[in-house]
């Protein structure tokens, strides 16, 4: 039965004007899938105020976080913007989602797109050891308009890699590829561009993309979402559904309220 759990928030962090990420304690009894998203939000008039929100956090981690943009007019998140330590949050307890390695045939790279907030399931993913178990190379694009919003950038290419268990295998597996569409970077262009030019898996030391050895989890705005499912069945990949196995998964980064 899914209940909703009232948590304190322990830290909040700024990334931008438009995003910013929270912690909050975790109930014992919460349990999620890496890459899960529950509903989360506020008591407002009585009545709670929820949104879909993936986990950044990997499910073996003591405190729950999340990764938010914000709306100005947004209901939720013109009002989530300013919580501060110490604030409650309403989390549902039951969690679901479809980026989930189960979902995923065995196969050789993992590419991980995101878009925007899309990157918070991927945060999730790649902390857990069962994905560098499973594959050979796991590639984490970022996909946004300047550089400023490419969040966590220090936690994945610094933190992660000498972390005390994982750190070996993110050195050795874990490439990341981020790119940006509006300022000059090392990297620009949209993902669906690079990854229909070549580019991308070249840069990143890899074959031209194949569903023989290629896996796909993408999260990000529904048009990329679009764009890149008609790429990916152009080349021959099969979308995952009813969490029967295939090449790809898809989720939608929810937050847009
Ligand atoms: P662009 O600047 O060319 O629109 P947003 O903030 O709108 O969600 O966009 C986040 C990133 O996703 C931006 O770099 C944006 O590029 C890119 N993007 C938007 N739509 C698509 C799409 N259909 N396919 C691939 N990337 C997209």
């Amino acid at each position: 039965m899914a209940r909703l759990l009232t948590e304190q928030v322990t830290e909040v962090h700024h990334w931008t004007d438009s995003l910013f990420s929270f912690k909050t304690t975790r109930d014992q009894g919460f349990r999620f899938k890496n890459g899960h998203f529950t509903m989360i939000g506020l008591e407002r008039e009585g009545k709670p105020l929820l949104r879909a929100y993936s986990l950044v956090s990997a499910n073996y981690e003591d405190e729950l976080e999340f990764f938010s943009i914000k709306v100005p007019d947004g209901p939720l998140t013109s009002e989530l913007q300013n919580i501060e330590i110490g604030d409650q949050l309403l989390i549902n307890s039951k969690a679901t989602g479809t980026l989930v390695m189960d979902n995923l045939l065995p196969g050789r790279n993992l590419y991980l797109i995101a878009t925007g907030t899309g990157l918070a399931p991927f945060m999730s993913i790649i902390k857990d050891p069962e994905i560098y178990e499973n594959f050979d190379r796991i590639v984490l694009t970022h996909g946004c308009r300047f550089i400023e919003e490419l969040a966590y950038q220090e936690f994945i290419t610094e933190e992660l890699p000498q972390h005390e268990y994982l750190g070996e295998d993110v050195r050795e597996k874990l490439v990341y590829y981020p790119s940006v569409t509006r300022e000059k970077f090392r990297n620009n262009g949209r993902l669906t561009d690079l990854l229909a030019s070549g580019k991308l898996p070249s840069d990143v030391g890899l074959d031209a993309i194949d569903p023989e050895h290629d896996r796909f989890m993408i999260c990000g705005s529904p048009s990329m979402l679009k764009d890149i499912c008609t790429l990916l069945d152009e080349r021959g990949f099969k979308e995952s559904r009813h969490g029967k196995q295939a090449h790809y998964v898809i989720e939608r980064a929810f937050v847009e309220s």
